[in-house]
């Protein structure tokens, strides 16, 4: 997967860089040749020594060693990729700030290849507003940034900011490699799976949305490198992403201030979520009995959030909308393209066998605002996925 690639891991003090030996291993394992730079105090976690014998490369610390100088211009233009992992929050900061006060931090500001950090900090550290501001400022210089994993914290409490597993940022180094990464420094927001709407405590209006085509959506944009939140209504399936954010929500009002929160940092939005288009009007606080008469559910309208983001679209922003029609279906999806400001609109008709609700594979048209209507046959959704990636990519950067 890796063969031929040459990474330089740079790994800085945090409790964290117990992993990163078996990180070095996968990395190995995978084909690639692998250089180690360790910060002063990352060798308080993990001995060079370790990381030297699973690298077999000698492990690099500081700017000079045994009269020679350490020469970070050329290490930089060495590797194919930097990953620095554990990225404490001592080096995000010298990072964000230019410092340059070890070989790590003088490679990485020597660096032309892409670089990736997989941050590690207690959650208090990972959520405070100089960690948030930091870390923005790395990302907006095009620097790839693993997400932190939710779990077990070292110090004892339990919250976000644990390391991704080395497997998650084995598999996302891959990505990054082998994609060309053409989406790396993008933000996107994608919608999946159904809404439930309750009407009392055991009860809700749902549909048959299996979420497989928005998480296929998620899964090619982060392939290309973008950083992916999957806004995700109930599905039954338990959903991993390695590196994409899951915000799991039950209606459609839930699901419509996620995405409002979310759409003005966002590059690409794309709403592939079957949103109930009516939810009650009340919802009963006890379980509603039966009686002889007859009952009628009152409903008002949920909100548009495909038209809310389209009325709040600023110029370089990608929309991209479904449309799910039985009838008249390429001018009921251009009204919808239109109506809702969408640059992109997804048609499947529901006359195509094979597509829709719950299957593995969709027959799509992609129409776009220049008129142009894409047929594409009858494929996996992932292979649905890639050819609604590559629209998105022709449109940001065409
Ligand atoms: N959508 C949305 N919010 C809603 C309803 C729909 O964001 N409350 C989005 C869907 O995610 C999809 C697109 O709008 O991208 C089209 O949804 P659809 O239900 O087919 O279209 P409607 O505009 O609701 O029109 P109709 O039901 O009349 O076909």
């Amino acid at each position: 997967m890796l063969k031929g690639k040459k990474i330089l891991l740079g790994v800085s003090g945090s409790i964290a860089a117990y992993k990163s030996a078996p990180l070095v291993r996968l990395l190995v394992k995978a084909g690639a040749t692998v250089k180690v730079i360790m910060t002063p105090s990352a060798a308080d976690f993990i001995t060079p020594l370790t990381l030297s014998t699973l690298s077999k490369n000698p492990v690099l610390s500081s700017m000079s060693a045994d009269d020679q100088w350490a020469d970070h211009v050329h290490l930089g233009r060495w590797a194919d990729l930097m990953l620095i992992a554990p990225l404490s929050c001592n080096t995000l900061s010298k990072m964000a700030h230019g410092q340059c006060d070890n070989l790590l931090l003088a490679v990485y500001l020597s660096a032309t290849c892409p670089v990736m950090v997989a941050p590690a900090m207690d959650e208090d550290m990972w959520k405070h507003p100089t960690t948030r501001r930091n870390l923005e400022m790395i990302r907006s210089w095009g620097n790839f940034i693993i997400p932190v994993e939710h779990g077990e914290l070292a110090s004892g409490l339990v919250g976000d900011g644990r390391m991704a597993e080395p497997e998650s940022i084995l598999e996302q180094v891959g990505m990054v490699l082998g994609s060309g990464a053409i989406l790396q420094g993008k933000k996107a927001l994608v919608t999946a799976g159904p809404t439930y709407e309750p009407i009392d405590p055991v009860r809700f209006i749902g549909n048959h949305s299996s979420g497989k085509m928005g998480i296929s959506i998620a899964t090619a944009l982060r392939a290309k490198g973008a950083e992916v939140k999957l806004v995700l209504g109930p599905i039954q399936v338990p959903v991993n992403i390695p590196g994409v954010e899951i915000i799991k929500v039950q209606t459609a009002a839930e699901m419509f201030e996620c995405c409002i929160a979310a759409f003005p940092d966002t590059d690409i939005a794309v709403m592939s979520a079957a949103v109930a288009d009516y939810t009650p009007s009340a919802i009963a606080d006890q379980k509603i009995k039966k009686n002889d008469l007859e009952w009628s559910l009152g409903l008002q309208r949920t909100k548009d959030i495909l038209k809310s983001l389209g009325e709040r679209k600023r110029k370089g922003q990608i929309l991209v909308g479904f449309a799910l029609e039985t009838e008249n279906e390429r001018s009921n999806a251009r009204d919808k393209l239109n109506n809702k400001n969408a640059d992109l609109m997804v048609l499947n008709s529901l006359r195509d066998e094979g597509a829709g609700f719950g299957q593995d594979t969709n027959k799509v048209t992609i129409l776009d605002r220049e008129g142009g209507e894409f047929e594409y046959e009858l494929k996996s959704k992932d292979a649905v996925a890639k050819d609604i990636a590559e629209h998105i990519i022709r449109l940001l950067y065409a």
